[in-house]
């Protein structure tokens, strides 16, 4: 993520400011101008809220997915965003299976290019929806962010933290704001190398004590598609990362409980938990929409070095 605090204080402050306005008037922000979403992997939640956000704007928006287009064929990611461009495309929004697309793509094509995910990089609109998410319940929605704002806050994210560009983007963002970052999982998902993986940034590997310090706990999806042949006891990782009734009850009974999804119930998290009182997985998709309004009228309305997220 290449935001400063201040950047993200200026997107955060223009989320709330155009879920605000006017729908009518919010048409014009970015009226005819014209928008491609251009989709590698699969996405629910990130794709559409994306075009949903264009379209709140006003913009254009065309979808390309990797399943119903010359990427099939064998074309590149550049040539297809020269096609893209050619097209009349004025800023990209892509999500790709490999580290580094969104830079690759943004220097061939000359656009600003958003990444909605790149391979196990970088998700970093989510991680801003995540931050959201956060200050609205623990910060009373300020979006006026410094480096202390989330000083006393610690946050577990837990499961295959090896495999997930959610938890690469928060860990760069939240300590950022002074929040403590624990990272969970066993270590098939969770290498000793990444001990030491920055400031505000530790391991442990006990679930239950990770939980007992957290005011915020965020579980993740084991990314079986990218597995390549690790091996996992499903059985004993549930017996010491699910989050449980139970454990949420005994250990963080007001604690926030995030998930960026696809949840898999009865896996990570019991439906009981993703249903729960404490869960804010769905308000974490509806500030997925506002926060994507902000960083796509930064993208087309800058400069391209000021576009980068
Ligand atoms: C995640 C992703 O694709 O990185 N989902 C999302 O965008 N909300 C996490 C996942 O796939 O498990």
């Amino acid at each position: 993520m290449d935001l400063n605090v201040e950047g993200v204080g200026r997107i955060l402050e223009r989320a709330t400011a155009l879920e605000k306005e006017d729908p009518l008037k919010r048409d014009h922000i970015l009226a005819k101008r014209r928008i491609a979403l251009l989709f590698y992997e699969s996405s629910t939640r990130t794709r559409t809220s994306f075009e949903l956000a264009a379209k709140s704007l006003g913009a254009d928006t065309t979808l390309v997915s990797n399943l119903s287009s010359s990427i099939e064929k064998g074309e590149t990611l550049k040539d297809t965003g020269l096609t893209l461009r050619a097209l009349g495309a004025e800023a990209i929004i892509l999500r790709h299976n490999s580290s580094g697309a969104a830079w690759l793509l943004e220097e061939s094509t000359r656009l600003p290019v958003v990444n909605a995910g790149d391979g196990m990089h970088e998700h970093p609109t989510q991680a801003l929806l995540d931050l959201r998410t956060i200050l609205a319940h623990l910060r009373q929605g300020a979006t006026n962010v410094t480096p202390e704002t989330l000083s006393g806050v610690t946050i577990t994210i837990a499961g295959d933290i090896l495999h997930s560009r959610v938890a690469r983007s928060n860990m760069l963002l939240l300590p950022r704001l002074g929040a403590k970052v624990v990272l969970c999982g066993p270590k098939e998902l969770l290498p000793e190398i990444a001990t030491g993986a920055g400031p505000g940034i530790e391991i442990e590997r006990d679930f239950e004590a990770a939980m007992r310090r957290s005011q915020v706990i965020m579980m993740l999806r084991i990314q079986a598609e990218r597995l390549a042949g690790l091996q996992l006891d499903l059985q004993e990782y549930k017996a010491s990362y699910q989050l449980t009734g139970q454990r949420l009850a005994a250990l963080a009974p007001t604690a926030l409980v995030l998930h960026p999804g696809p949840i898999i119930r009865g896996m990570e998290i019991t439906a009981g938990v993703a249903d729960g009182s404490q869960s804010c997985i769905l308000e974490q998709v509806t500030n997925g929409v506002a926060i994507r309004m902000a960083v796509m009228e930064r993208a087309l309305l800058s400069t391209p070095q000021g576009a980068r997220v």
